[in-house]
């Protein structure tokens, strides 16, 4: 692919095939990124072409197709690695998605490391995945949860979140961008507050990497996740980027092939790094898909096209503001592709549902953050999420549609 120096969202469009449909005799607008994102037609291409040149297990075979497999398969972990800038290929393992991520160090580092009235810091902003798996730690070894709180906006008080510290915490588990409201957390500042008390910290980046410039070194994580098909990529396989130092010591949670040495009855010897976390068959197609994925966003202007999906959420938001009776949940000074929002009087579903009738895809319910409703005393909300090749032509769109439920429903 030819590199663009600027971004075109016209011709960006065409990558994506899907975004051509009619649904219920409108032109799809999709507007549900946050969800899933779409898939250009390069990402389709060559999970088709791996399956029809080359599908074949990997680390196994010394045959031919198993050795291209292999090959595909490690090179897109190489380019991931370049991608997060991360100091190793070894730092980066394949998993299904983010909330893999969070579970495997949930299960191999804290499991292992934490013990009773143990402390882990969480935010009020988490989705389900990186609350639930800490719960269930807490819960088998009574180590305790600490919540970060927000404000209004929807922004976290890192004041107070400073004073959190204490010996006994030992643990700290934040979402970089919110899928709920949108927030951008200062997760580099907030690593650096926790280093200084020698705690490590596991972001989840599942709604930032498609959205900004990811560098696990610079923000110097110790643990990250994400997931690829929130970022063009395909479902069922996502990364966990850990620290050497770190996946060293930690023993691996799930058993298999691929994660040994060897085998006896008596004794199991791990593999070494990455595949000591890689138990089983992978989504192999899934990760020569990602690879031709992070391929589509280095071939094009990534930074131009960040700056145009800004603007989009940014014009998006002063279009919703306008509209009577529309209330934006989630707004904080630094946000990222999210506009959740409620209408007076009216009930989320109902929104969704008026509006697929003019071929308007967004979610709406808790978005799987059910304490971030509770927090703004909300059951739901409606949320239009954008990607790079949404346009505010599509913003206009989903403002006619609101301005139709709200006279529909009145
Ligand atoms: N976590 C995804 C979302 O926010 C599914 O919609």
């Amino acid at each position: 692919m030819d590199v663009e120096k600027t971004f075109d969202v016209h011709r960006i469009r065409e990558d994506f095939p899907i975004l051509k449909q009619v649904v219920n005799g409108k032109p799809l607008v999709y507007l549900d990124n946050a969800a899933t994102s779409q898939k250009p037609q390069v990402v389709l291409d060559e999970m088709n072409r791996y399956y029809l040149e080359e599908n074949s297990n990997i680390h196994r075979g010394v045959h031919f197709l198993s050795d291209k497999a292999t090959q595909s398969y490690e090179a897109a972990r190489k380019k991931i690695r370049n991608f997060i800038n991360a100091n190793d290929h070894r730092e980066v393992i394949f998993v299904r998605g983010t909330t893999e991520g969070v579970n495997l160090v949930a299960s191999s580092y804290a499991r292992r490391f934490l013990k009773e009235g143990d402390e882990i810091i969480i935010s009020a902003m988490e989705h389900h995945s990186n609350i639930v798996p800490w719960q269930m730690l807490r819960d088998e070894k009574g180590v305790k949860l600490r919540v970060i709180p927000m404000n209004d906006n929807g922004e976290l008080l890192i004041d107070e979140y400073e004073t959190m510290f204490t010996n006994r915490t030992k643990f700290v588990a934040i979402v970089h961008v919110s899928n709920a409201l949108g927030t951008i957390n200062p997760v580099k500042q907030m690593v650096n507050i926790a280093h200084r008390h020698d705690v490590p910290v596991l972001i989840d980046g599942a709604q930032a990497v498609p959205h900004m410039r990811i560098d696990v070194q610079d923000i110097d994580a110790d643990f990250y996740t994400f997931s690829a098909h929130k970022m063009y990529g395909p479902t069922g396989v996502g990364i966990l980027y850990g620290k050497r130092r770190l996946l060293e010591e930690m023993i691996p949670y799930q058993g298999g092939g691929d994660m040994i040495k060897s085998v006896t009855f008596e004794k199991t010897i791990y593999n070494d790094l990455p595949h000591k976390f890689e138990a089983g068959t992978p989504n192999i197609v899934g990760g020569v898909g990602f690879g031709a994925t992070i391929d589509f966003i280095n071939g094009i202007d990534f930074d131009a096209a960040i700056a145009h999906e800004e603007e989009v959420l940014g014009y998006a938001t002063n279009v919703l503001s306008d509209i009577k009776r529309v209330r934006i949940i989630g707004t904080a000074r630094e946000k990222a592709s999210v506009l959740s929002f409620t209408i007076d009087g009216i009930h989320p579903h109902d929104i969704g549902t008026i509006l697929d009738d003019d071929g308007i895809a967004i979610r709406t319910g808790h978005h799987c953050a059910q304490p971030v409703m509770i927090r703004f005393g909300i059951p739901a909300t409606a949320r239009a999420s954008f990607a790079m090749y949404n346009t505010k032509e599509e913003v206009d769109v989903l403002a006619k549609g609101i301005h139709k439920v709200i006279e529909v429903l009145g």
